[in-house]
């Protein structure tokens, strides 16, 4: 069985994790002094967001060499230590790979032109009605020539051709620099944006609803045109040629249905379906029974499990703070890997939007310093100026939690220490309307996401783990909370 089959793998958002150097942003050296709370959470992998040199137009997702890792950060070195360290202790480590753009700083922008989409525009008008994810047109035109380029995010990160050999040539090159340094995969961005229409035709109005959400300007149109095109096989066979069988999963920005072709050559893609499904039963069941029954090729779990990341509102902040533990409950017991947001395992909150926010879409709240300590200005993240605050470290803190029997992070620690113990499949469960059920060969897991108690459904024994103690009373369970009981 492949190592991630079940895996707990561990977000490391690198500028937030820790730092080590004072200057108030993490770095590599920082995150291996943190790798002992990954390991002691029982996480089998870390994949760490963007490393690489940056403009840091998008935080480190407009890449200005995909082979180097940017001085804030360290050195290629440090990267080699930080490897290795993990790889003694047993843990896997994820790169974040973009190939999807470049930042505008890229050499190749200027050295090779013909690796990105250019067209012609319509007078003083882009080529087409594309829109880019955080609003605005797709396109923005070169002065110098007078010609188009697409972005599908920021103006700083134009598209590269994937119709190109020369470009997926230079980004298997990208691959296997690290592999051989000794990676075990890669967290591949926005792949759903990869290939578009040879013809770039203009995307229709959308007329209904995306499953997911979407910049509200973006989402006036379907990306009919823009996104997704059937092409995309050819690209990720060629990233599958180049990774072996190291991991790979996909950021496939979709709902179900539209992931499963992805998986004739990914490992996983993110259950993006779960991760935006509203904190009611029946929306949560329909999510789970969509994204589990996505089958990755070798008959495995095909969805990578994951509530919260650097782009969307934390945890508490979208399922409510008082949800927090029943949502770990849940997440934890299914089958297939679990993606764990540095912070998650504290219930850390949203921060404050800073009134001179780093990110112009808004996404600073979501990043702010892993909160190792309870003082309230560094949180024993920096010994320097913090680049974002702690938003309430005094209240909420690894070292607070570390030893308290009844936190967040112990109750991360028992569901993931749990976890293989479960039993492999997974089956739906009949219940109470207000209750998520389901089987795990002899357990099952029970979350009732309402605010009142629940029965719980036939067939539950005694509970191995309760979301807190005493959730479980009398064959039913609280609001709020989740448990994983015997099967009788
Ligand atoms: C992904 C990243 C996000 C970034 C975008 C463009 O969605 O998670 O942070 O802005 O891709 O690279």
């Amino acid at each position: 069985m492949s190592w991630w089959r079940d895996a707990v793998i561990y977000q490391v958002y690198p500028r937030s994790f820790k730092d080590s150097n004072a200057d108030g942003v993490g770095d590599l050296r920082g995150i291996e002094s943190g790798l002992d709370h990954i390991c002691e959470l029982g996480a089998d992998a870390l994949w760490m967001s963007p490393i690489y040199p940056s403009p840091l137009a998008d935080f480190g997702y407009d890449v200005a060499d995909y082979e180097d890792v940017d001085p804030a950060y360290g050195t290629l070195e440090d990267f080699d230590r930080l490897l290795a360290r993990a790889h003694s202790r047993g843990l896997r480590v994820l790169m974040d790979l973009v190939p999807c753009h470049t930042s505008i700083q890229h050499p190749w922008f200027t050295e090779h032109p013909d690796f990105y989409i250019w067209a012609d525009g319509q007078g003083d008008r882009p080529p087409n009605n594309w829109v880019a994810t955080f609003g605005g047109p797709a396109w923005t035109r070169d002065e110098r020539t007078g010609r188009w380029y697409l972005h599908s995010f920021y103006p700083e990160q134009p598209d590269l051709d994937w119709r190109n050999p020369a470009v997926v040539a230079a980004m298997q090159g990208v691959l296997r620099f690290w592999l051989d340094r000794g990676v075990d995969g890669f967290r591949i961005d926005a792949l759903d944006r990869l290939v578009k229409d040879a013809d770039l035709r203009d995307d229709p109005p959308a007329s209904a609803p995306f499953v997911l959400p979407l910049h509200e300007e973006h989402a006036r149109l379907e990306h009919l045109y823009s996104t997704n095109s059937p092409d995309i096989q050819e690209a990720i066979a060629a990233l599958r040629e180049a990774a072996g069988d190291a991991l790979l999963v996909g950021e496939v920005y979709l709902g179900a249905a539209g992931v499963a072709p992805y998986l004739q050559h990914l490992d996983v893609a993110f259950a993006f379906e779960l991760f935006h499904s509203p904190w009611e039963p029946a929306r949560l069941r329909e999510a789970i029974a969509a994204c589990a029954s996505l089958e990755a090729t070798d008959g495995g779990p095909g969805s990578a499990w994951v509530l919260s990341n650097h782009d969307f509102p934390r945890l508490p902040d979208r399922f409510g703070p008082e949800n927090v533990r029943a949502a770990a409950v849940l997440m934890l017991t299914l089958p297939g890997p679990c993606f764990v947001y540095q912070g998650d395992e504290i219930g850390q909150r949203n921060g404050p939007e800073s009134p001179n926010s780093h990110d112009r879409a808004g996404r600073d709240p979501y990043r702010h310093p892993l909160q190792w300590e309870p003082e309230p200005l560094r949180a024993g993240f920096t010994t320097g100026e913090p680049w974002l605050a702690p938003v309430d470290a005094e209240s909420r803190s690894v070292a607070a939690q570390r030893t308290d029997p009844g936190s967040v992070m112990s109750l991360y620690r028992d569901l993931i220490a749990l976890r293989p113990h479960l039993g492999g499949g997974l089956e739906m469960v009949d219940a109470d309307a207000g209750i998520v059920a389901f089987a795990r060969a002899e357990h099952l897991v029970v979350v009732n996401p309402t605010t009142r108690p629940r029965p719980l459904p036939p067939g539950a024994g005694e509970p191995v783990l309760e979301s807190e103690p005493g959730v479980v009373s009398d064959g039913w369970l609280a609001g709020h909370s989740g448990t994983v009981l015997a099967r009788t």
